[in-house]
């Protein structure tokens, strides 16, 4: 594209729109019935070569190859519907009249006015310097000045692929202990929806996708991939029709919910965003890692510490005494943040009790959490805390004095898990109450970080006495997100950890006010690999809390060498979370050289260009590389030994063929192209849980 092309352009003639990426362009057409027609996604075309007068909107007999921006839910259209809405006299569906286009800043919106009603759509597409991500939302306005407008849906974008010879669809499933598990199959020439019910992201499906055409690898091939920026409920439908094409349609909430819209109120969808890439999979994770680097995290260039959390150590037994003996040891490993987790507040002895009275236990801190946070900082170290906002045992002073701030219905009996219930922070009085709370604990214990957790999904979701109960799947949301921004606008240097009981609210949202999160509970390094490798599709290694902890692993009884454990865990953000009072001087030597080690290539692993590797037998790695190319580190893991053979060489394609490189460690020299081509040798120990870390710096 020429330099001066412009990044957003409207043809009015046309009823063109265009969008160019670095490397994408992205069209729409407004189609003969006002409604705006999806044209191209994929690689860099010219304005002229999309101007063909036929658009398919116009020559098809159904509109099955036709697809739209949003799906109105009239006219011959019979995909799913990306937005849904009632009026008073029920007539359902929106008709569009185009009522013209803005474009601000990278920023254009296509106006959409009701024929009949009272009832406006502003179609969005934002394009930021450098990104080839393009970021969709609508706004919905009531523009009547009575009655309201009941909305059954709202996405916020439909996306279409080219039409392919094949489609694939990549996303991501998992529960508990198994977040994050790339799934990768055929997709059917059926609706294929992908969800949450659950008030948050999820651990079971996460809000992204990418498709192609069947044969795109790690390094090569077009890939199309979405991510919906949001924390809550949602819901995306993947259509393959039969005719060839795929489409799909995203957006926050799932079936079921309807929203009533007020005069003059607009409801604003969150983003979804899309990327095209023509460089495989890894292609597209590290432009997404760019994006959510360069547009989403509120700090992506400050390094995230080397934590140590008691979680794994002492469960709910906390006290100072015990704690301090924790810090202390974690301070001699290098550790740069101590976390006290669950267990300090309340009557919180167990799970059973004590969520919702966020003030220190008296038997376990009797001067309150300051002497052990005032101790931390002397010790060097940073000091976190967890909470759970958004939590209520029944049994507590909370809920005993405000049973009606749960989430509930009156007359269904109230699901508990793990003994909890949810609050409704879609109430104002209950959101500011958790503000105050958090500002209060934060401000009077000189905490440095939150770990925030969520640890249940909610059920029998009322709002008794609310015109419009549904309004708490976003309004809830809403306010989470609001809460942390505000807290850290308030505190400034303050960190937030997201957590959902691990890996359970990991999206583009809430990133967008947190460091990093909390990626599973299950710590076991062989299951962490495919959880890391999953969580990688979209989000960077800066964002992917990952601790070293005891062995054998509490959760999965795997025994694993502490290097192996620790090599796993460098690939992210590293953090400790065993029993460090039970570790053998030796095991407390090896770990404060691996804190140091992981210390020299946290800038690559954080801030640098992650391409993943697969070796044979088993042998996976990942290399970051910095930007420049001059500095890289390779983390290779092999489970499990498989014959006693060496794994093959692996091929590090994010050198430089022409280059000469130095291993730091053994001070080999190798010809870039040899690494690139015939690959490097891992050398690694012998036995199942074999690891190794390799730095390599370009000469010259
Ligand atoms: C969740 C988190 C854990 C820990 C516990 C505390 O399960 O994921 O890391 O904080 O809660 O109860």
């Amino acid at each position: 594209m020429p330099a001066d092309t412009p990044a957003v352009a409207f043809d009015p003639a046309l009823g063109l729109a265009v969008l160019h990426t670095p490397n994408s362009t992205y069209a729409v057409r407004i189609g003969a019935d006002g409604s705006p027609r999806h044209l191209h996604w994929g690689p860099a075309l010219d304005a002229a070569s999309l101007t063909d007068p036929r658009s398919p909107a116009d020559s098809s007999f159904e509109d099955e190859a036709a697809a739209d921006e949003l799906a109105p839910q009239t006219g011959a259209r019979f995909g799913p519907a990306g937005l849904r809405v009632r009026f008073a006299d029920g007539t359902v569906g929106a008709q569009w009249h185009f009522d013209g286009h803005g474009i601000d800043d990278g920023e254009l919106r296509l106006r959409l006015v009701d024929r009949r009603y009272p009832l406006a759509a502003d179609l969005c597409y934002r394009v930021r310097p450098g990104s080839d991500v393009i970021e969709r939302w609508t706004e919905l306005t009531h523009t009547g000045e009575t009655g309201h407008i009941v909305i059954d849906r709202l996405d916020s974008a439909s996306w279409t692929a080219p039409p392919l010879s094949d489609y694939r669809l990549s996303h991501l499933v998992g529960g508990w202990f198994s977040e994050f598990q790339l799934q990768r199959d055929r997709l059917p020439v059926a609706e294929t929806v992908l969800t949450s019910r659950r008030g948050i992201t999820g651990h079971h499906a996460s809000p992204w996708l990418a498709l192609d055409d069947g044969t795109a690898t790690e390094e090569h091939g077009e890939v199309w991939s979405t991510a919906l920026a949001w924390s809550g409920s949602w819901r995306i439908t993947v259509h393959r029709n039969p005719v060839g094409r795929a489409t799909w349609t995203g957006g926050f909430g799932h079936e079921g919910l309807s929203w009533n819209l007020r005069p003059g109120e607009t409801l604003q969808t969150p983003v979804f965003a899309g990327l095209y890439t023509p460089d495989g999979f890894g292609g597209a994770s590290r432009a997404w890692h760019a994006h959510v680097r360069s547009q989403v995290l509120p700090e992506p260039d400050r390094d995230q510490p080397v934590l140590y959390n008691s979680w794994e150590a002492t469960g709910f037994d906390v006290d100072t005494a015990g704690q301090l003996r924790l810090a202390e040891l974690a301070a001699r490993l290098g550790v740069e943040l101590f976390v006290l987790d669950d267990g300090w507040f309340g009557a919180r002895t167990d799970d059973r009790a004590g969520l919702g009275d966020w003030t220190p236990r008296p038997a376990a801190f009797p001067e309150g959490l300051r002497p052990l946070a005032d101790e931390v900082h002397r010790l060097g170290m940073a000091f976190g805390l967890w909470v759970e906002p958004e939590m209520v045992n029944a049994d507590s002073d909370l809920f005993r004095a405000h049973p009606d701030w749960a989430v509930h219905t009156p007359t269904r009996d109230a699901t508990e898990l793990r003994n909890q219930l949810v609050l409704n922070l879609a109430r104002p009085e209950v959101e500011a109450w958790v503000h105050r709370t958090l500002d209060r604990l934060v401000a009077e214990n000189d905490v440095d970080w939150l770990k925030w957790d969520a640890n249940r999904p909610f059920t029998e979701a009322g709002w008794p006495g609310h015109p419009d109960p549904d309004r708490l799947w976003i309004d809830h949301t809403r306010a989470v997100h609001r809460i942390m921004d505000r807290l850290r606008t308030d505190h400034p240097g303050l960190r937030i950890e997201a957590c959902a009981g691990g890996g359970g609210r990991v999206d583009l949202a809430i990133l967008a006010r947190t460091d990093q999160a909390w990626t599973s509970d299950n710590t076991d390094p062989v299951d962490r690999i495919s959880i890391q490798h999953g969580f990688s599709q979209l989000f960077p290694a800066q964002a992917m809390a990952a601790w070293v902890t005891d062995s054998p692993n509490g959760i999965t009884g795997r025994t694993t060498p502490l290097r192996f454990r620790f090599h796993v865990a460098m690939a992210g953000a590293l953090g400790l979370g065993g029993d460090l009072t039970h570790w053998t001087p030796e095991e407390l030597t090896e770990a404060a050289e691996l804190v140091a080690r992981y210390k020299e290539i946290r800038p690559l692993v954080q801030h640098g260009e992650q391409h993943r590797l697969t070796g044979a037998g088993g042998t996976t790695a990942v290399h970051y590389a910095a930007a420049d190319g001059t500095e890289h580190a390779l983390l290779a893991w092999r489970p499990a030994t498989r014959f006693g053979h060496q794994p093959a060489p692996l091929r590090l394609p994010a050198l430089d063929d022409q280059a000469r490189y130095r291993d730091l460690d053994t001070g080999e020299e190798y010809g870039g192209a040899l690494l690139r081509h015939r690959g490097i040798e891992l050398r690694l120990p012998v036995g199942d849980h074999a690891s190794r870390l390799i730095r390599l710096r370009r000469l010259g």
